[in-house]
């Protein structure tokens, strides 16, 4: 794949560009050049962003713009592509994405159904081997694709920066990205604001959203200001992780009381006996004391070796209606294409990614700074009462067939949130949907906070049901939750 075909991209400019933004930094410069070797560093560095490039997108369904680029932060440097909402969309609204993990690239959903260009199975993993998505969010809106956090796809940090490796500081972070995003795009200050995610996002997800509230908040006291102040008016989420404990037993629920069996019964008693340890200890951690020592020690008994996750399950854990895939690489029939797509050296010249990180991994760095925080051992669903509280809504939709994160959990601990749509949630049954998009089932549908079942997806429900998360973001960007009834 390394020899370069014509493509039916063209540059429409490729300088690099490098805006400085924040008066704070300009302050830095004169304080740069009286303390030259302690703040040059700073004043150049912190909060700056660098387009790598402006391309234009075309599969043979016309022009799409996109704009790419590095966010640079004192701990790292975020990298994004900014797809523009096709025509008049590109005032609807901003989507911005980023995956599960955590530290999974963000550069999924752009090219299985999300973006205007998708891989094909059987197709070339290349950009010309693209072709037209048939239902792209950014008919819609805007779409902003991060790897999120620092480590994760194209971002990266250098030998003196420290990224954070817990989902509370790493808000910090992605808070700080936001902030220069809407300064150089003034428009998305006055537009929708979404934040989309999936899987392992619910609980990164989460302290992002109550972080950025929460600096909003300290914002409006300060004298002056230099913060966009901008709320989310909308979180969606897809199949999320959010609370430990509701996973690990909705896990066993799924993969050992519910037909079809996801393992034998030797394991199946083992994974019992440790449910009431794991239980006690992730509650302790919730309830009285939060360290580092005692998420990896809960960890013993929550969390099974990768054989026991992967390999002995009797189906695909990301949709069990599929047949056994180990390693899991082979879960997902894009997942070898996208690989070999984003190594190419004109994926790389087409991105302008650095040469800081030498190769793309669906699931990069970020995820073992996470995995030795134990980050995962939390119940993170409880950040998000003050936020659904300030009025942003909550659609949650989960494919029924997956038990990674089965919807069982979801509805566990949104049975379980705080917040003033909790009554009419606990109240409202599953109602069985069956339309256009999807059959399935609705939780408190036409309401701020709706969880959604989807038959026969897995783990990633754009793979399989593209107009229903297309839908899902044209309602988004319309300032409610869509209602399938
Ligand atoms: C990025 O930061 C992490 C955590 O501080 C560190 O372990 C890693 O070595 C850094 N990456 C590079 C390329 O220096
Ligand atoms: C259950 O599955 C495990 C993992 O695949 C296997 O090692 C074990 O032999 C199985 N036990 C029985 C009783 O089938």
């Amino acid at each position: 794949m390394s020899d370069k075909k014509p493509s039916p991209t063209t540059d429409r400019e490729a300088a690099r560009v490098r805006t400085l933004h924040r008066t704070t930094n300009i302050l830095k410069m004169g304080l740069a050049s009286l303390v030259p070797f302690l703040f040059a560093y700073t004043a150049y560095h912190i909060n700056t962003l660098e387009v790598t490039g402006i391309r234009n997108l075309n599969c043979g369904a016309g022009d799409n713009q996109v704009t790419n680029g590095y966010v640079h932060l004192e701990n790292g440097n975020l990298f994004f592509s900014l797809f523009e909402g096709k025509d008049e969309a590109k005032n609807n609204g901003l989507v911005v994405q980023f995956e599960g993990g955590p530290g999974a690239t963000a550069f999924d959903y752009p090219f299985i159904g999300a973006g205007p260009c998708q891989l094909t199975p059987g197709g070339e993993p290349s950009l010309s081997g693209l072709t037209p998505a048939p239902y792209p969010w950014t008919e819609h809106a805007n779409l902003l694709v991060v790897d999120f956090p620092i480590g994760a796809g194209w971002s990266y940090n250098t030998s003196d920066q420290s990224p954070a490796s817990t989902s509370d500081k790493a808000a910090e972070e992605f808070d700080d990205f936001l902030q220069v995003i809407l300064k150089q795009w003034p428009q998305f200050q006055r537009q929708p604001l979404i934040l989309s995610t999936l899987s392992y996002g619910g609980t990164t997800g989460s302290h992002i959203a109550s972080t950025v509230l929460k600096r909003n908040n300290e914002a409006k006291d300060q004298f002056w200001p230099s913060r966009v102040i901008k709320q989310f008016d909308q979180i969606l989420f897809g199949n999320p992780y959010a609370d430990a404990m509701s996973e690990i037993y909705a896990q066993w629920d799924v993969m050992c009381n519910t037909s079809p069996k996801g393992y034998n019964e030797t394991i199946c008693t083992h994974f019992r006996d440790d449910l009431t340890q794991c239980l006690d200890k992730l509650r302790y951690i919730d309830e009285v004391e939060n360290t580092k020592e005692l998420r990896l020690d809960a960890m013993k008994p929550c969390v099974k070796s990768p054989e026991i996750r992967f390999e002995a399950p009797l189906y695909n854990r990301y949709n069990r209606k599929e047949p056994r895939c180990y390693p899991t690489n082979l879960c997902f029939w894009w997942m070898g294409m996208l690989t070999e797509m984003m190594n190419s050296r004109e994926m790389r010249e087409w991105l302008g990614v650095t040469h800081h990180v030498e190769r793309w991994w669906y699931a990069g760095p970020a995820m073992f700074r996470f995995a030795n925080e134990a980050d995962h051992m939390q119940s993170a669903y409880k950040l998000l009462s003050p936020v659904l509280e300030a009025g942003t809504r909550l659609l949650a939709y989960s494919g029924l067939e997956d038990t990674m994160v089965p919807y069982l959990g979801t509805i566990s601990w949104m049975n379980r949130l705080p917040n003033p749509q909790l009554k009419t949630f606990r109240s409202s049954s599953a109602q069985t949907v069956s339309n256009d998009f999807f059959q399935g089932t609705v939780i408190n549908p036409g309401s701020d906070v709706t969880l959604i079942g989807i038959e026969g997806a897995g783990h990633l429900v754009e793979q399989t049901h593209a107009a229903l998360t297309q839908e899902m973001i044209r309602q988004a960007v319309q300032g409610k939750n869509y209602n399938p009834v």
